[in-house]
């Protein structure tokens, strides 16, 4: 017996959530005993991210198979982009795996027996929406994540795609929480653990042994690695000018990286704001994953509004500084080096950060590099 899996990546964060999970679906049929299904997995790419430095570079760096389909979307307004990969999804959703009409010679359907789709991007919802018409299943990764602030597209992905899904696959018990509280039955609900973590453990050695400090002339604990794409920081002209400020203000107590998302860029240039790239203020283009882990595990702070950045800085208990009203990952607050901060505290907080007042917290459960393993297990499971 088979179980069709086709798994859906678009975006820059999605890609090291799907690369663990293929590579755990290749671990079970490798290993799997008489009567075990065998996982047929196949990859569609939304082309949500396109450029080599928001795409290609994660595929290499992270051994993800080639996409099987690359929709090719691009960039747009959330309705034309959420529509277009609706568009392009749906044609591919009924053939990826062969004729789904029934027939003679192939009497049995051809439609996948789970979409997976992952965290909480455009890609995310509108592929979930078009299986969920169809009477496909969908398996959500990252499930349940709530920041309570609908002003952010992606809690409204968020609560649409689990409110469709069928298996909420969720990476920590709040998001259980959450589900169960929105009206979710429990046993729809899985708690995994945390996907991303799986792809960062697996990647250690490649981030202690990385030459990207020496490249930039950095210190290992004596630098400061930001990011910043959020529409709420960089899409508002006050609030992208009184962060870079702040960013150049701390450019004189630490060296500062910053590679910089292809939105915040195109913002500066509209709002006439110089990044004022310097000896000590070092911005650059995006980096790969194998870099970013590396300046996040040597960081002496972390400064982003990125989902992913709170947890792998909580991971390496780095110090970090989340420039958001709110977080969907509150568990990096709780127990980890994470802290909410804005333009008003900004300065402050980096003041308390470098004089060691802040904690540097704990690794949450099941953080274990092992949640793939458990996603596996959960749509084998329920075939
Ligand atoms: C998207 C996700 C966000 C995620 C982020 C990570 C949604 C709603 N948002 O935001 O949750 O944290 O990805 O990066 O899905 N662009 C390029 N090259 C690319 C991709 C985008 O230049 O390869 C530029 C385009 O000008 C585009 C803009 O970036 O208009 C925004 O891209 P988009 O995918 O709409 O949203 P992100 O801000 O990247």
């Amino acid at each position: 017996m088979s179980i069709k899996l086709l798994i859906i990546a678009g975006a820059r964060p999605n890609f090291m959530k799907v690369a663990p999970i293929f590579k755990a679906a290749q671990a079970h049929n490798h290993a799997r005993r008489e009567g075990e299904p065998f996982l047929e997995c196949k990859l569609v790419h939304t082309g949500q991210h396109y450029d080599q430095k928001m795409s290609e570079v994660f595929f290499q760096e992270l051994s993800i198979p080639a996409p099987d389909f690359n929709l090719g979307v691009g960039s747009g307004s959330h309705a034309v982009q959420t529509a277009q990969i609706m568009t392009a999804f749906e044609p591919v959703l009924l053939t990826a795996f062969g004729n789904p009409q029934p027939s003679t010679i192939n009497p049995q359907p051809c439609l996948p027996d789970w979409v997976v789709v992952v965290g909480d991007v455009n890609s995310t919802l509108a592929c979930t929406l078009v299986c969920s018409k169809l009477g496909i299943k969908v398996a959500h990764v990252e499930a349940g994540l709530r920041s309570f602030d609908r002003t952010m597209p992606e809690e409204i992905n968020r609560i649409v795609t689990d409110a469709l899904a069928d298996l909420l696959l969720t990476p920590s018990s709040d998001a259980d929480a959450n589900l169960k509280r929105e009206g979710i039955p429990a046993d729809r609900i899985k708690l995994v653990g945390n996907v991303m973590i799986d792809t960062l453990v697996a990647n250690l050695e490649q981030a202690t042994n990385n030459p990207i400090l020496d490249k930039l002339g950095l210190t290992e604990k004596e630098f400061a690695y930001v990011t910043l794409h959020r529409p709420s920081n960089v899409d508002h002209e006050q609030s992208l000018r009184s962060i870079m400020a702040g960013l150049n203000k701390l450019a004189h107590q630490l060296p500062v990286v910053f590679p910089m998302h292809p939105r915040t860029r195109k913002m500066l240039a509209q709002f006439g704001i110089s990044p004022a790239s310097n000896g000590s203020f070092k911005v650059l283009e995006p980096i790969g994953y194998l870099d970013s882990l590396a300046l996040t595990k040597a960081a002496r702070l972390v400064l982003t509004d990125s989902g992913g950045l709170q947890e792998e800085s909580t991971f390496f208990r780095t110090p970090c500084l989340t420039l958001r009203a709110n977080t969907e990952r509150p568990v990096t607050v709780t127990l980890g080096s994470n802290r909410l901060t804005d333009a008003q505290c900004l300065s402050d907080d980096i003041d308390k950060v470098l004089s060691g007042a802040m904690e540097t917290g704990q690794v949450p459960p099941l953080w274990d590099g092992k949640a793939a393993e458990r996603i596996i297990q959960a749509l084998a499971q329920h075939g």
